[in-house]
C-alpha cells in the first residue's frame, strides 16, 4: 500500500448513533475514503459502492485477492432496485422475513454498480443490515456501501473495533467503535441467480429458517480447498483457508467422550514437546481440562449456540494474542447456528478434521 493513512477511532452509540459522528463518516465515504463500522454480524470495511476507485482501496487495505466479490449494503428496501435488476419475487419474500438482518442475497447486478464491486461478475451480493450505525451511515452517505468483513485477508473476522484496529491501522480512515457485535459470524449468503437457490455461506440466518420461507433452498456445497487450482467455487469467499489465526488449529470430531480424551492426550503431548497449547471450548468441555496445562478460551454454554457464535472469532484472536502454537477445538454439529460455527472452525483448521473413533 502507498501512503499510510492516519486512522481515527471514534466511539459511537450503537443504539442512537450521534448525527455529528455519522455525518463525518458519511463525508469520508462520499470523499472516496474507507470507514469501518459495526453491523449486527461483524465489523465491515466500508466504501462507496458506486465508486470504482474507492472499491479498489478496499482490496488493497485488506490484502484481498481481486477475484473475491464484495457485499453491497443498503439502508432501505427501496435501495434494492438501485443495485440489482430482475429481482425475483422470492427476494422480496425473504426480505419480508429477514431484512434488515444477517441475510445476503446474490442477484443480477445493476449496471450502475461498478463491476469491481463484484470482482467482474454480472451478479451483486446485497444486504440490508439491522445495526442502527450501519443504517444511519448508509442513509447519510446517500449511496450503497460495499463492505467486506474488516479483517486482513485470511484473518478471523473482526467483532470489535479493537480487532479492526489490530488488522487495519494505517489502512482505514475512520473506525466507528460501537462495541462488540451481536451475532459474531457473518451473514448467510444465498444465491438467487442459481437454478435453485443455494446457500453459498452459512451465517446468521439458519438454513432451517430459510427453508421455512423457501423450502427448496439447497445447503452449502462442500468446501473447495485453496490449493485445488482446477476448482471454481461459486463464491470465491468459500476458500478453505479463511478465518485463520496464526496458530495451527486442530479440530476434533466424533463421539464427545472419545474426542475430549484425545484432546487431553494431544494437549499433554504437545506441551511435553515444548509447545504452548490453547483450547477453544464450551464451558462444559472446559471442566475436562482443568488439570491440563493449557491456555483456555471458553465460548459459553454448549446449549447457547448464539452466544458461542458471538464469542468465536474473539476467542481465536485472544488465543493468538497469547501466542499459542496450537489451538485445539471440538467440532460442533452442523445444525441451526451450529452450521455457521462448524463452517468457521473448519476454515480456521484449513479444512482438516481429526476424526476420533
Ligand atoms: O455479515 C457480513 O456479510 C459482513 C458484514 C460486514 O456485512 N460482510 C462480509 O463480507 O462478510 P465478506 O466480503 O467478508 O464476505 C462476502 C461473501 C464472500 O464469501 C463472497 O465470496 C460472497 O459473499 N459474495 C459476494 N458477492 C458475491 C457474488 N456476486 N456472488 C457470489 N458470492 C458473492
Ligand atoms: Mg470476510
Amino acid at each position: 500500500m502507498g501512503n499510510p493513512i492516519q486512522t481515527q477511532v471514534r466511539t459511537i452509540d450503537a443504539e442512537r448513533p450521534q448525527p455529528g459522528i455519522i455525518a463525518q463518516a458519511a463525508a469520508a465515504i462520499r470523499a472516496g475514503g474507507l470507514v469501518a463500522f459495526p453491523t449486527e454480524t461483524v465489523y465491515g470495511l466500508g466504501a462507496n459502492a458506486l465508486d470504482a476507485d474507492a472499491i479498489g482501496k478496499i482490496y488493497s487495505a485488506k490484502g484481498r485477492p481481486s477475484n473475491n466479490p464484495l457485499i453491497a449494503h443498503i439502508g432501505s428496501l427501496e435501495q434494492l432496485a438501485q443495485v440489482a435488476i430482475d429481482i425475483p419475487q422470492s427476494a422480496y419474500e425473504l426480505a419480508g422475513y429477514f431484512w434488515p438482518g444477517p441475510l445476503t442475497l446474490v442477484l443480477p447486478r445493476h449496471e450502475r454498480v461498478p463491476a469491481a464491486a463484484s470482482a467482474g461478475r454480472d451478479t451483486v451480493a446485497v444486504r440490508f443490515p439491522a445495526h442502527p450505525v450501519a443504517q444511519a451511515l448508509i442513509m447519510a452517505a446517500g449511496v450503497p456501501i460495499v463492505a467486506p468483513s474488516a479483517n486482513r485477508f485470511t484473518r478471523p473476522s473482526a467483532t470489535t473495533a479493537q480487532h479492526v484496529l489490530a488488522d487495519l491501522n494505517g489502512r482505514v480512515n475512520l473506525i466507528l467503535d460501537g462495541g462488540p457485535t451481536q451475532i459474531g459470524v457473518e451473514s448467510t449468503v444465498l444465491d438467487l441467480t442459481a437454478p435453485t437457490p443455494i446457500v453459498l455461506r452459512p451465517g446468521g440466518v439458519t438454513l432451517e429458517a430459510l427453508r421455512a420461507v423457501l423450502p427448496d433452498v439447497l445447503a452449502p456445497a462442500q468446501h473447495v480447498p485453496m490449493d485445488d487450482a482446477d476448482a471454481k467455487p461459486a463464491s470465491p469467499g468459500m476458500l478453505i483457508k479463511h478465518y485463520s489465526p496464526n496458530a495451527e488449529v486442530l479440530l476434533f470430531d466424533g463421539e464427545a467422550e472419545a474426542v475430549i480424551r484425545r484432546m487431553r492426550e494431544t494437549a499433554i503431548q504437545r506441551t511435553k514437546d515444548g509447545q504452548k497449547v490453547g483450547i477453544l471450548v464450551t464451558n462444559e468441555d472446559y471442566k475436562a481440562f482443568k488439570d491440563v496445562p493449557v491456555i483456555a478460551q471458553t465460548l459459553g454454554s454448549a446449549h447457547d449456540l448464539a452466544h458461542i457464535a458471538q464469542q468465536l472469532f474473539a476467542g481465536l484472536r485472544a488465543l493468538d494474542a497469547q501466542q499459542v502454537d496450537v489451538i485445539l477445538a471440538r467440532q460442533f454439529p452442523a445444525e441451526g447456528m451450529g452450521r455457521a460455527i462448524a463452517d468457521r472452525l473448519l476454515r480456521a483448521a484449513e479444512g482438516r478434521v481429526i476424526g476420533v473413533e
